[in-house]
């Protein structure tokens, strides 16, 4: 009867471990964006990887101060025609997966603006409306319902981000916050807004930019970087935004090997480490980037 019990415990016991060892051994995840090249394969392609765990859309370039919103997600489809209502399948495809699937605001390119608290209230209630769990007439994309707001918020003034952050969070604390600061700590832009506290998850980027960066096997600058904004700010998950392929950003490319041999084993001991960020799906699909270092994320 005790050898029983024994042999019965340890086959429910043997899966348990195995699962308990697989999760610690996988601690981090892939974030990547999507939408600003339409070679880069399908959203619902995408998930269907395995690769990745947060999916941006990219981007809602125009918002704010009275604009009407713009979704521009180049070839993939044409907002002002409706055609990006077909994305619906695509993301409950990936809901479906477990990936968390979410709206970017801004980029690199675009024009955006938050001219007072009102103004980032209208812009939350018209996200709330048309991209999150609240109702709409013209849902850029249909009737699924997003994770998340990302914020990239490139140029302007950092002024009222904050507030967008907390009406979004008023309408309701399930709705994930991103962001995607550059280096420089704290970030022109993101600085203020990252200050409240209501962010999950940041991707910070660590390119484009030599004194936080990456270069020629010398990992000391990002490093310095990398723990600033661990130890500086209060976020939980902090991931680690990096190019995909050399053409993906102008400077800060990390080789496989250097990422998984070098930066990853000085970073994944910190408390905050989420795991690391790609931008973007194009480059990483024409660089195999994901699936060559997933295994040590
Ligand atoms: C991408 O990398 C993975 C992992 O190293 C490898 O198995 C796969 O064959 C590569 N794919 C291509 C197209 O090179």
């Amino acid at each position: 009867m005790a050898s029983q019990t024994r042999s019965i415990l340890s086959l429910l016991t043997i899966p348990l471990l195995l699962s308990l060892l697989a999760a610690s051994a996988q601690a981090g995840s892939i974030a990547v964006y999507w939408g600003q090249n339409g070679n880069e394969g399908t959203l619902a392609d995408t998930c269907a990887t395995g690769n990745y765990k947060y999916v941006m859309l990219a981007f809602l370039t125009t918002f704010g101060n009275g604009q009407t919103p713009v979704l521009n997600l180049a070839g993939h489809c044409d907002p002002s025609s409706g055609t990006c209502t077909g994305l619906t399948s695509d993301i409950q495809s990936c809901q479906s997966k477990g990936i968390k699937v979410i709206l970017s605001l801004g980029g690199a390119s675009g024009s955006y603006q938050l001219t007072s608290t009102s103004d980032a209230q209208s812009v939350a209630d018209y996200l709330w409306n048309n991209y999150l769990g609240g109702s709409s007439s013209s849902r850029p994309l249909g009737s699924a319902v997003l994770d998340g707001i990302d914020f990239d918020i490139e140029s302007g003034s950092s002024n009222y981000y904050g507030d967008l952050a907390k009406s979004l969070k008023q309408y309701s604390s399930q709705v994930y916050l991103t962001a995607a600061p550059q280096c420089p700590y704290p970030d022109s832009y993101l600085g203020p807004a990252l200050q409240t506290g209501l962010f999950d998850y940041v991707w910070v980027q660590f390119y484009n930019n030599a004194p936080c960066q990456y270069s020629s096997g010398d990992i000391t600058n990002l490093v310095n970087s990398w723990n600033t904004w661990t130890s500086s700010f209060q976020v939980t998950n902090i991931f680690l935004g990096i190019p995909a392929s050399t053409d993906a950003a102008g400077s800060g490319y990390i080789p496989p090997n250097d990422l998984t041999s070098k930066v990853l084993p000085a970073i994944q001991g910190s408390s905050k480490y989420g795991g690391i960020m790609l931008w973007n799906r194009y480059y990483d699909l024409e660089n195999n980037y994901s699936a060559q270092v997933k295994g040590s994320v």
